[in-house]
């Protein structure tokens, strides 16, 4: 009976998590360009849009406990491999890919979003220490870290799945439910 209990409210509190993340991301999660980020694969079998799911949970859990800005550390890790192209075929890039996509990711997301300060500097500096300069911002660092962490994660096939199927599960709901 305990355990029951114990795995309820363990439950209740991942979805209130998922709920106040999905609040973050109002018109970017719904945004049918953003959705065919799941159209290029990431790593392995890993699309764009479950690793970008996957940083922008990450990250927003991360500034939350760090009361930082998690809303911004969520939309820019939302769009900070917003680069929309198959990296793995030659040509796509503008030069290499690691180097240059994000800028190409900074240059979409301004298109189709607006953004502050602390979301456009995780766009542009997540990939530091490839981008030179490192990131200054609180938030860009977060996600600079939990980025490759992830991505060491995915690559292992290490991942949280239970957050990456859920993540995407309601990024698929929202985005319907926008659309309809
Ligand atoms: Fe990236
Ligand atoms: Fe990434």
């Amino acid at each position: 009976m305990k355990n029951i209990k114990k795995r309820t409210s363990t439950e209740d509190v991942l979805f209130q998590n998922l709920n106040r993340f999905f609040s973050t991301l109002d018109g970017i999660i719904d945004h049918e360009v953003v959705l065919t980020m799941q159209n290029y694969i990431q790593h392995g079998k890993i699309t764009c849009l479950s690793h970008s799911l996957y940083v922008a949970y990450s990250s927003f859990r991360a500034c939350e406990i760090l009361r930082l800005d998690a809303k911004s550390a969520a939309r820019g890790a939302m769009l900070h491999d917003f680069f929309l192209y198959d990296w793995h075929v030659p040509g796509n890039s503008e030069g290499l890919h690691g180097f240059s996509h994000p800028r190409v990711a900074h240059q979409n997301a301004k298109k189709y979003f607006e953004l502050n300060a602390i979301e456009e500097e995780i766009i542009l500096k997540h990939m530091f220490p490839l981008t030179l300069s490192p990131p200054r911002k609180r938030e860009a660092i977060v996600v600079t870290l939990v980025d490759k962490w992830c991505t060491v994660r995915e690559t292992l096939h290490l991942e949280n799945r239970k957050i990456c199927d859920l993540t995407l599960k309601m990024a698929l709901i929202k985005s319907d439910e926008a659309n309809d």
